[in-house]
């Protein structure tokens, strides 16, 4: 089985050393469009398969996209990152004109392929290759889900002294400041969260979330890698080893919640054909209320794409 990367940058670099030392797969290419920037990064990975035992073969190749040939999942990190003072979708023309360029490479040479999207706007360049690809909707979608509840969950464990292990969480919506965290969703080693901390500290907390990405720009001066580069290697996963994860996913809705046309965070099943089943939930008035204010804000800059194409 082989997985390929496109973008060689933190976060494609991170995706593809995570995937290597869980042994997803037998090959992965790492591509990028400056020249021997993935050989390099894929050969120090590849060095480190003696010192953490795995047995992934990861190749690098500038741009040739016939190495990624016959892929069964291609994850898109290609594009510019955030500088601070930035929103997401600052970067959305010149991150556009990428997204659509590598989608129509990946197409031609992986027309079977399941493909993940990282690159921001993501929601949005998500709908972005969804729409040069013509692949059914189930086969195109973005990772944003796994990371804001992963750090939705950092900030619970840290808070609460618990293992971010025991916590199971839902978090929907567009990957930017609407994202809609779901207390009512949240449980600790099965218990609510809100029976074990009190909605002040929860309300900090779904705050610090919703600005996670901004904050570690502001640390870094660029975005995140660690943690959207393994929440990318987490869905692959799920789908090569058929796991039917539940995940909230950045996926094409079409009535789902009483949305349409429009990609947005929504929990889902994941295994060997993509999307299996988008779940779902019973929301209350004031979950349905940020939900339908985040759609609006996503399809605000769906738009902002539809003119750039005229
Ligand atoms: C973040 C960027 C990658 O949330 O969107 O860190």
């Amino acid at each position: 089985m082989k997985v390929s990367v496109i973008g060689a940058g933190n976060v494609g670099a991170t995706c593809a050393e995570v995937m290597a030392h869980h042994e997803l797969v037998k090959e992965i290419v790492l591509l990028d469009i400056k020249e021997n920037f993935a050989e390099g990064k894929a050969l120090d990975i590849w060095e480190t398969s003696a010192i953490n035992m795995y047995d992934t073969r990861i190749n690098g190749s500038t741009n040739d996209y016939s190495r990624t040939a016959n892929s069964e999942v291609v994850v898109i990190t290609s594009g510019l990152p955030r500088k601070p003072g930035m929103s997401r979708d600052d970067l959305i023309s010149t991150n556009a004109k990428i997204v659509k360029s590598v989608t129509e490479q990946v197409v031609r040479h992986s027309p079977n392929s399941i493909i993940i999207i990282v690159s921001n706007p993501l929601d949005v360049m998500t709908y972005c290759a969804y729409i040069n690809s013509k692949f059914p909707s189930k086969r195109v979608f973005g990772m944003a889900g796994i990371l804001d509840t992963g750090r939705y969950k950092a900030f619970l464990a840290e808070e609460l002294n618990v293992s971010p292990k025991d916590i199971q969480a839902v978090l929907m919506g567009g990957h930017g400041d609407t994202m809609v965290p779901l207390p009512r969703y949240t449980t600790i080693g099965g218990i609510p969260v809100t029976e074990l901390i009190s909605e002040d500290k929860l309300n900090a907390i779904i705050d610090r979330t919703k600005k996670g990405g901004g904050e570690i720009v502001n640390l870094l001066g660029t975005s995140a890698w660690y943690a959207p580069g393994s929440a990318a290697a987490q869905m692959v996963e799920a789908i090569v080893r058929d796991q039917k994860r539940v995940f909230p996913v950045c996926a094409w809705l079409n009535g789902e919640y009483g949305l349409k046309d429009i990609f947005l965070g929504v929990p889902v099943i994941l295994g060997k054909n993509g999307i299996e089943k988008i779940i779902e939930l019973k929301l209350n008035d004031e979950e349905t209320k940020l939900l339908k204010e985040s759609a609006k804000a996503v399809k605000e800059v769906m738009n902002v794409l539809d003119n750039l194409k005229d």
